[in-house]
């Protein structure tokens, strides 16, 4: 997961190969509470994990649920219908997924067993509306206490007035959320009453096919849904929650939407594969697939997974009710930017009590990347950018914010020599529903090498290069390349096969047919660990010789451009900025004097329990500056337009931030918000 401030999207002309959904959010959430008041021990597989996941599998433990986390499967022993537990405190984030059921199901359970439980969320938790499942409970005869704002939470929930009062139908309004309407079904099998209980939705039901979910996880559990339309739900008196045994969750639809429309947009060559999902899917959101062909994307479905390629472009503007598909009709919204005309979503007003007010977020944001939008109280209209922008894009804590608008990044396949990055704020807010969204992207999409940034970090051994370059990296959630390491693992080859150093043809055969292998901070040659070997000074030492050949540079060159992909790269070494990566958007001197070098050289061994004389450290190191300065083959040398970083003084808190607000200033970003 990206947990940088920001996260730069460079601009991007493709998408191909294979990637996995993670679970439906509201399939693992609605499967994990029944399994956790069902009796008996469920096993569920495919569960998502996610923030929101993760808040209700807390409260299920808090309710005293045994789980047993297993690699790709996850097992709840079932509290039952009547949890000892008599009093606490759940917090719920901002899961609407949590909240909302698990309101109804602890205040039947309080009902039943005179046990009082509060629950709480985020501040904005606090501004999402539950009145209307609020009022159907205290109708009911449960006890519930707004005790912020009424009609929403924070809330308690405890016994109420008498016995659940179920001889009329209990009325719930079903045009601001279906989840106050999906949290009675899940909850009623709860009662302790042997009545049956019959629930009527006033005004129109709106996300319906999230109801439909509701019904079939009640099925699995073993509770029938008796139902006239969508307007009225029999649940019959006697039906407990059974656990299945065992429970799949089929990969999110409204997840898959956002690889649907880069593969509308991008996938020219050949089809992106989406697994996980396929047209049979229980979700509604899977019906964006038909919005996306309506757009001009090709989509077949296979038992699994779909093939999803470019068809008609550029796409067809759109003009939809979006009534049934609330979460994936914000990925139309930014598909609407690679239309031919203006796309038109209707019946969108839920938008505006979600994760964030949605409505109001996606025309600001839009508009920053150059669209024309239209507002309306519950649509949008959306016509495209002539001239795009790179934009600052903000998220507003909102997972769906982020994972749409990431789609712009794919302005380049517009044509007509467009080409910006885009910037998404806060790029951790994913993790509400798909925490590796940005990983997953960037596994399939495809950029042009010269719009992939580079940070290219340069400055003699010892300066702290190393230090800096991975601080830079993990700030900007880029890649890196510690060119020194693939020199000294060319040494450490060199030293093992026994081949002098002054033998370059020698050294360069060996160098081209290198088995070298990064992964995260660790080296692998032939396979093997070798990242600490390679700290050796040996190593270093005979690193620096071979390095003077120009026939060894040559051939450690495409090892060193195989670094360059998406999002972007920090490169360090000698030559990073004047040689390997000319281009870089910011090249760093990094230099620090001689007697600064050795001491930290001394202490860094030393933490290592490697035994070291400062002295010779400070010999060694001064007559490898000079043989690195002094070849004829890429010498150590500033490059041109170098930002020259004398640390000798500085923290590395502070060189950071110095190379850090460099960059800044050559992105082609607005800095205010970030
Ligand atoms: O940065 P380092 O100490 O790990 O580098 C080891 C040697 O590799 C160094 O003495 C010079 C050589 N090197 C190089 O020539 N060009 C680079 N880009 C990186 C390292």
């Amino acid at each position: 997961m990206f947990t940088t401030r920001f996260l730069d999207i460079p601009p991007l002309n493709g998408v191909a190969g294979t990637v996995r959904v993670p679970g439906s959010k509201s399939i693992s959430n609605r499967a994990l509470l029944l399994a956790g008041f069902a009796s008996g021990t469920t096993v569920i597989e495919g569960l998502l994990h996610s923030d929101d996941t993760r808040v209700m599998l807390d409260a299920l433990v808090q309710l005293g649920c045994r789980i047993e986390a297993e690699p790709d499967r996850l097992i709840v022993h079932g509290a039952g219908a009547r949890p000892a537990l008599r009093s606490a405190t759940f917090f719920l984030g901002n899961a609407g997924t949590a909240m909302r059921p698990l309101t109804a199901a602890l205040a039947i359970v309080a009902a039943s067993t005179g046990a009082s439980f509060e629950l709480r969320g985020t501040p904005r938790m606090h501004e999402r509306p539950i009145g209307d499942l609020v009022d159907a409970l205290r109708a009911l005869g449960c006890g519930v206490e707004c005790f912020g704002r009424e009609g929403y939470p924070p809330l308690r929930v405890s016994a109420g007035s008498g016995p659940l009062a179920l001889a009329a139908p209990i009325r719930v309004r079903g045009d601001v959320s279906s989840q106050f309407l999906s949290a009675l079904l899940l909850a009623l099998p709860l009662r302790a009453d042997a009545a049956d209980a019959v629930i009527e939705v006033e005004g129109e039901l709106i996300s319906k096919p999230y109801v439909e979910i509701t019904s079939k996880l009640l099925g699995a559990f073993g509770i029938d849904v008796e139902r006239d339309g969508t307007q009225r739900f029999r649940l019959r008196g006697g039906q407990t929650l059974r656990s299945p045994g065992r429970f799949a969750v089929e990969g999110d639809a409204s997840s898959a939407s956002y690889f649907i429309a880069a593969a509308a947009i991008g996938a020219i060559e050949a089809p992106l594969r989406i697994e996980g999902i396929d047209s049979a899917s229980i979700q509604g959101d899977i019906a964006f697939a038909d919005a996306a062909r309506a757009m001009g994307a090709q989509v077949e479905s296979h038992s699994g997974w779909l093939d999803v390629r470019r068809g008609r472009w550029p796409l067809a503007a759109i003009d939809l009710d979006c009534n049934a598909l609330p979460d994936a009709a914000m990925t139309l919204a930014a598909l609407a930017l690679f239309a031919d005309g203006t796309s038109h979503l209707r019946n969108i007003a839920s938008w505006r009590v979600k994760e964030t007010d949605r409505l109001a977020a996606m025309a600001r944001e839009l508009r920053k990347v150059g669209a024309t939008v239209e507002e309306g109280d519950d649509f949008l209209s959306i016509t495209p950018p002539t001239i795009w922008r790179a934009a600052s894009i903000a998220t507003y804590d909102d997972h769906r914010m982020a994972m749409a608008m990431s789609l712009a990044a794919f302005n380049p396949l517009v044509g007509g020599g467009t080409s910006v990055p885009m910037r998404i704020l806060d790029p951790r807010c994913v993790g509400k529903t798909w925490p590796d969204y940005f990983e997953a992207l960037f596994t399939v999409a495809t950029a042009s090498r010269e719009a992939i940034p580079v940070l290219a970090i340069d400055g003699p051994t010892a300066s702290g290069k190393g230090t800096l370059a991975s601080a830079v990296a993990a700030a900007l959630g880029y890649r890196l390349l510690d060119s020194g390491a693939v020199y000294r693992a060319a040494a450490k080859a060199a030293l093992d096969a026994g081949i002098d150093a002054d033998d370059g043809r020698a050294l360069a055969d060996l160098a081209a047919a290198l088995d070298l292998r990064f992964d995260a901070d660790r080296c692998f040659l032939d396979g093997d660990d070798v990242s600490d070997t390679l700290r050796l000074e040996e190593v270093g030492a005979v690193a620096s010789r071979i390095s003077a050949w120009p026939m060894v540079r040559a051939a450690l060159l495409d090892v060193q451009l195989a670094f360059r992909s998406v999002p972007g790269l920090v490169a360090d070494g000698r030559d990073m900025g004047s040689v390997v990566f000319r281009d870089a958007e910011l090249k760093v001197f990094l230099t620090a004097g001689p007697a600064e070098r050795a001491e930290r050289r001394y202490k860094q061994l030393i933490s290592k329990g490697i035994s070291a004389n400062i002295d010779s450290l400070r010999a060694d190191l001064e007559s490898r500056d000079a043989r690195d300065r002094n070849r004829s083959a890429s010498p150590l040398v500033p490059a041109e337009g170098a930002l020259m970083l004398d640390n000798s003084a500085l923290s590395v808190e502070a060189s950071v931030e110095a190379v850090l607000v460099a960059w800044q200033e050559r992105r082609p970003f607005d800095r205010s918000p970030v």
